[in-house]
Formats: structure tokens, sequence, C-alpha cells
């Protein structure tokens, strides 16, 4: 069974299918999924798919896009979020010195902040770093002791994952696995030991070959550990069965 590790349900591109697609992931073997949350506003959809589907949990947290207007009661309101028995993880949280959607400074500030929030209250963190490496890993050692979780559809190089690994934190990685001209990640792939990867679609987005171009789905979370097994030279059930495990145990799912 296949553990998609990163998802986004609540998004409106699945608006007209949702119930549709997410009913047919047992009989396409995808065992589990973990659905991100970008800001408060999607907490109650995420929720809701958290009661309506037994094999679907969440995180809580504000991505670097939204963190411009966060507060102090942002915080307190993730905190008590936090308690829900299906909500698992704060994120996904970084930064995104890409789009630069929020002010940089901000972007720093609120990543701290919610990364103080998940030791805190004893949970894993899921990150997203984009093109922001030098000060997102500056922002993690000072966090290095403490904090356990993930780097979200990893884009670093090997001698950062190196770093990462040494911190006890997983890699996770996506359907970018599959792009033709994707050299970085398949380094990764080769590099990262099995029992620290996770794999993942991020859909709606980031859709792997053969289907790029196409909304993502969970459905599609086998070309990613088709290719990791490709990489690696070993069987493709392994690679599903033990990033299924390794998702489990971050998250803590019982
Ligand atoms: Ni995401």
């Amino acid at each position: 069974m296949l553990f998609d590790s990163h998802a986004h349900y609540n998004d409106s591109r699945f608006d007209t299918d949702r119930d549709e697609i997410l009913s047919s992931m047992r009989d396409n073997n995808v065992g589990l999924i973990m659905n991100s949350c970008s800001n408060l506003g999607e907490i109650p959809d995420i929720i809701g798919l958290c009661e309506k589907y037994d094999f679907i949990y969440g995180s809580v947290g504000v991505h670097p896009h939204d963190v411009e207007d966060m507060t102090e009661d942002d915080i307190d309101a993730l905190h008590e979020y936090l308690k829900y028995p299906k909500i698992m993880a704060v994120g996904e949280i970084g930064l995104d010195y890409y789009y630069d959607n929020s002010p940089r400074n901000l972007q720093r500030k609120w990543f701290a902040r919610q990364i103080e929030l998940a030791i805190e209250t004893g949970m894993p963190i899921v990150i997203h770093d984009r093109d922001a490496h030098g000060d997102c890993m500056d922002i993690m050692r000072a966090y290095k002791n403490d904090i356990t979780g993930e780097f979200h559809c990893y884009a670093g190089s090997v001698e950062m994952a190196r770093e990462i690994l040494g911190w006890g934190m997983y890699i996770a990685l996506g359907g970018a696995l599959t792009f033709k001209n994707s050299v970085r990640p398949r380094e990764v792939a080769e590099y990262v030991p099995l029992d620290m990867l996770l794999i993942e679609t991020d859909c709606p987005y980031l859709t792997p070959v053969p289907h790029r171009g196409k909304r993502n789905s969970s459905l599609y979370v086998h070309y990613v550990a088709e290719e990791i097994a490709r990489i690696k030279g070993i069987p493709v059930k392994e690679v599903e069965d033990m990033t299924y495990n390794n998702a489990k145990k971050m998250f803590k799912i019982k």
C-alpha cells in the first residue's frame, strides 16, 4: 500500500469529483493520505475530510505565501486545532523566495514561530522550502536538536540532504523526480537511505510523468515509488512498504 504524504484535497480543483476520486483510493492501492494545509481558512474543510474518510489525516499551519497578516492569535488557533486527534503535524511552513508572496522577514519570523509551536506541542513539521535553502537551513539549525519532520517536495542538494538526515528528519520526493530534466532529485533519491524517504504528490500540483500537465491526485503517487525503485535498483514493493511505514512513524499514526 502507498502513503501519499502530501496532498491538498480541500483545493477547489477537486470540487467536481472529490468524493468520487477519494472513494477510489483503496481499490488503487493508496492506503493513507496526509492532507496538507496552507492557511487557517482551509482548516474546517481539512477536518471535514479527516472525519469523512478514515484514511485521511491532516496537518495545520500557515504557508509562507500566507504569513503577511499572521498574528499571535493565529498561533493560538493552530494550537487548538493541533488537539484534534487526526491532525498530526504543523505544516506546511517554511520559506518561498521564488514567489515572494509575503515579505521575507515575515516569512522567516513566522516559520521560526511555527517551529516553536511544533516543539511545544510535540508535533513533526512539514517544511516548504522554495529557492530559500540558505535561510531555511539557518533557521532549522537553531532548532535541530528539538524537531522532527520532513522536507516536503525536497529540491536541495545531496550535501544539504546529508545535514538534514543528520538531524533525523525525513526527505519527501514527489512528481518532480519523474521529470526528464530533473537531475538533482534523482541524485537525492539515490543518496537518501530508503528508511528516511517519503513519497508524495502535492496534488493537485506537480503531476508526475506520464500525466504531466493534467491535475494530479494520489492515484499517481505510484509513479514516484516506481522511479525510486528504478534509481535504487530494488523492488517497487519494498519502496511502497518502507515509505508507508516511514510516514506512519513520522506522523505518529497508529
Ligand atoms: Ni503542498
